[in-house]
């Protein structure tokens, strides 16, 4: 394959609340882990498929990834993550196959990210070589506040949510991570500061990232209202 997509799973969930870690809980009987790979096994590109996961849960995330790849399990790969999310990325990365092109990073907390936002992330990164990511108009208004009193409000007219999966030309975003001196918070944010152009393709609400326990019964409830 020339495209790869890096799952990471690695994160303990803590604010979810429950015991497993995140991506290995259930929505709705199938794990988060697992409707993450559905959609990456659904889209239209053949991908490397790396799944970054706890170190106690390897064994439990090659046996979601199989049975996610099903026909394309000889793509599947699974390793170890960090202490931090950029850590259990650059674990990812070190993975990826010589051949790859593209590389997308998503993460597996967002389970309902559907699998056309991954073909406009790749068709994208491919046509103007640069960083891509999923982005949303913020519709809420948005206020500076200091020690609980509000100091102003933000025009929110030219900012976005950003969602993955985020992509980006392999080359490029090898250097960033070998050249990284700091953590960031997304992968966006580490290109750029390696002089990555970072454009924006149109987001989708069912990318949303399963945080709370709020979160969780949304992501079910979706799911109950789109299978009638
Ligand atoms: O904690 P948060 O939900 O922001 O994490 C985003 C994604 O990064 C999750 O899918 C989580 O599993 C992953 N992660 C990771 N390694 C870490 C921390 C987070 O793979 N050390």
């Amino acid at each position: 394959p020339t495209l790869a997509v890096i799952v990471v799973a690695a994160g303990s969930g803590t604010r979810l609340g429950q015991a497993e870690p995140k991506a290995f809980v259930e929505v709705r009987g199938v794990t988060i882990l697992e409707r993450s790979l559905d959609a990456v096994f659904d889209a239209s590109t053949p991908a490397q498929v790396i799944v970054v996961a706890p170190a106690a849960k390897l064994a439990s995330a090659k046996s979601i990834a199989l049975r996610a790849a099903g026909p394309a399990a000889g793509a599947v790969t699974v390793v170890e993550g960090g202490a931090s999310r950029q850590a259990s990325v650059a674990a990812g990365l070190a993975t990826v196959l010589p051949g790859v092109d593209t590389v997308l990073v998503h993460d597996a907390a967002r389970a309902l990210a559907p699998a056309e936002l991954f073909d406009r992330v790749v068709r994208q990164v491919r046509s103007t070589g640069r960083g891509v990511i999923p982005a949303l108009p913020v519709t809420d208004t948005v206020k500076r506040v200091a020690d609980g009193v509000v100091a102003g409000t933000v025009d929110r007219s030219d900012l976005v949510h950003v969602q993955t999966p985020q992509g980006f030309p392999r080359a490029a975003l090898d250097h960033a991570y070998a050249v990284a001196a700091a953590e960031h918070t997304d992968d966006a944010a580490l290109f750029s500061a390696d002089g990555g152009e970072v454009v924006t393709v149109e987001g989708d609400a069912r990318a949303f990232k399963i945080t709370t326990p709020w979160d969780l019964r949304r992501a079910e409830n979706v799911l109950g209202v789109s299978r009638g």
